[in-house]
């Protein structure tokens, strides 16, 4: 496809048509907004955000062939041409018979998860995502993590640190949990494990583990285009093959999956399950029908599915993907420059900052990523959060941490088509004005958590403040 010769590296490939403007406060505003959010960024107006990067869910730019796809979409309740658009795009992307729409990811898990999960029983995954988990743990079942050991060094270029761990996987499937093992969910990219992608080769022993006993093997594809850009760069064998031809492999070897579209479907929401097995589907399919929506729109609109139809294509595009590695890698690079280590190699749906590193001053008490995320708000108005100890580590009853994460990180997502690079040049200016100077932050502590999906909601004070 002579892509080399027809690529501009380090260029946005599309020009830009409709604008919004963006934010900007004083610092005074910035302190007053956060201080009424409970120093929690979720709280956050987005009125008040200068660059937000708190997700690349749902906030991407759609195209002007996207747009023109939902001028003409058709809004009928069943059987609408935009319903078979989608289902007819979604069938050539995954080769499922079974597609079911849902608003957004969670409510796809939520369904499966209802079908095959329930309690006393396991899902395995190498690394659920925290809603995933919570729909998991909602069914009474257990969300179990087995994440590759090289995961564990956040500095190693190793290619493919979003593993599962075959050795654990195998063990505990013959193990004496076995029997109650009753998913297997290959979160691809994983984003829970920074963001690192996941091998055909991995995927094709996962499966065979699990087909060995009897048990189904699902992707959670929500970045199915990312994933296979990475294995296209990282994976011997795979180098002559387009990312859409990948994605459809690992489609290919699973039994079904979970896709939220609000990532690589370029949509603002949507998602679906594929599945093969009838039985199964025509389960889901019921509850689809009561909690979602009839079984050709599931909770989207006619002018939803008509974008992401549109969508599904331009996020496997070769020239857009190589354009959102190049963005990646070079706020990684900018940012390591100025003295903030990043989990390695960067991914492409965001960049994770080691703030326990920078922050070594902090304990994990004092919450350092928080810190971190909190600080990049104040200083330059960026919008980011934390994937720490506030976010998984354990708390007493007086919610001070008691069982600290095991790193204190922060994700940069990066929206889709949205920023360009010289938004990102200011987030590392931001970033570089903290790093000369770490040893001031103090820290912050927890005033209220809810038991549940904690970061969400939790709020916080300053550390010294009363
Ligand atoms: N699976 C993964 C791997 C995800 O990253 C997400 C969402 C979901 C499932 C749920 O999909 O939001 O459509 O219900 N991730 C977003 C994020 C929210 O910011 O990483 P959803």
């Amino acid at each position: 496809m002579h892509m080399e010769e027809r690529r501009v590296p380090m260029m946005e490939p599309f020009r830009i048509r409709a604008v919004e403007p963006i934010p900007i406060l004083t610092r005074a505003e910035r302190r007053a907004a956060l201080e009424a959010a409970g120093y929690n960024v979720f709280n956050l107006r987005s009125a008040d955000v200068t660059i937000d990067l708190l997700s690349d869910s749902g906030t991407g730019a759609t195209s002007i062939q996207q747009e023109a796809a939902a001028m003409v979409a058709d809004e009928a309740y069943a059987g609408s041409r935009s319903w078979y658009r989608f289902v007819e795009e979604i069938e050539d992307l995954t080769g499922y018979p079974h597609i079911l729409p849902v608003h957004q990811g969670r409510a796809g898990e939520r369904i499966l998860d209802a079908a095959l999960l329930g309690p006393g029983k396991i899902s395995i995954s190498n690394t659920h995502f925290d809603t995933t988990a919570a729909n998991v743990m909602l069914t009474g079942a257990e969300a179990r993590n087995l994440p590759c050991p090289e995961a564990a060094d956040l500095d190693s270029d190793q290619p493919f640190k979003g593993n599962i761990d075959l050795d654990a996987l195998a063990r505990t499937l013959s193990g004496p949990d076995g029997s109650r093992v009753a998913l297997v969910l290959m979160t691809i990219t994983n984003n829970g494990g920074g963001g690192q992608p996941v091998s055909m080769a991995n995927m094709e022993a996962a499966k065979e583990l699990c087909a060995r006993h009897g048990i189904p093997f699902i992707l959670d594809a929500a970045r199915f285009g990312e994933n296979a850009w990475l294995v296209k760069q990282r994976e011997p064998g795979y180098e002559r093959f387009t990312p859409r031809e990948i994605a459809r492999r690992a489609f290919d070897l699973a039994d079904g999956t979970v896709v939220s579209l609000k990532k690589d479907g370029a949509g603002w929401g949507g998602g679906f399950i594929g599945l093969r097995d009838d039985a199964l589907a025509t389960q889901c399919e019921a509850n689809l029908i009561a909690t979602e929506g009839f079984s050709t729109y599931g909770g989207m609109t006619g002018h939803d599915l008509s974008r992401l139809a549109e969508g599904v294509r331009e996020m496997v595009d070769p020239f857009y993907l190589a354009y959102r590695a190049d963005a990646a890698d070079h706020l990684a690079t900018r940012v390591r420059e100025a003295g903030v280590d990043t989990v390695r190699p960067s991914g492409l749906h965001g960049i994770y900052l080691n703030a326990g590193r920078l922050l070594s001053h902090l304990p994990p008490q004092r919450f350092p990523g928080h810190t971190l995320a909190c600080q990049l708000y104040l200083d330059g108005g960026v919008r980011c959060s934390e994937l720490g100890s506030l976010y998984l580590g354990e708390l007493n009853d007086r919610n001070e941490v008691v069982t600290p994460a095991p790193y204190e990180l922060v994700r940069l997502a990066l929206p889709r088509r949205v920023y360009t690079q010289s938004h990102l040049e200011y987030v590392a200016d931001v970033l570089a004005g903290i790093a000369a100077k770490p040893e001031s932050l103090e820290g912050y502590r927890i005033t209220h958590a809810p038991p549940v999906l904690r970061h969400f909601k939790v709020r916080l004070a300053p550390y010294g403040a009363a």
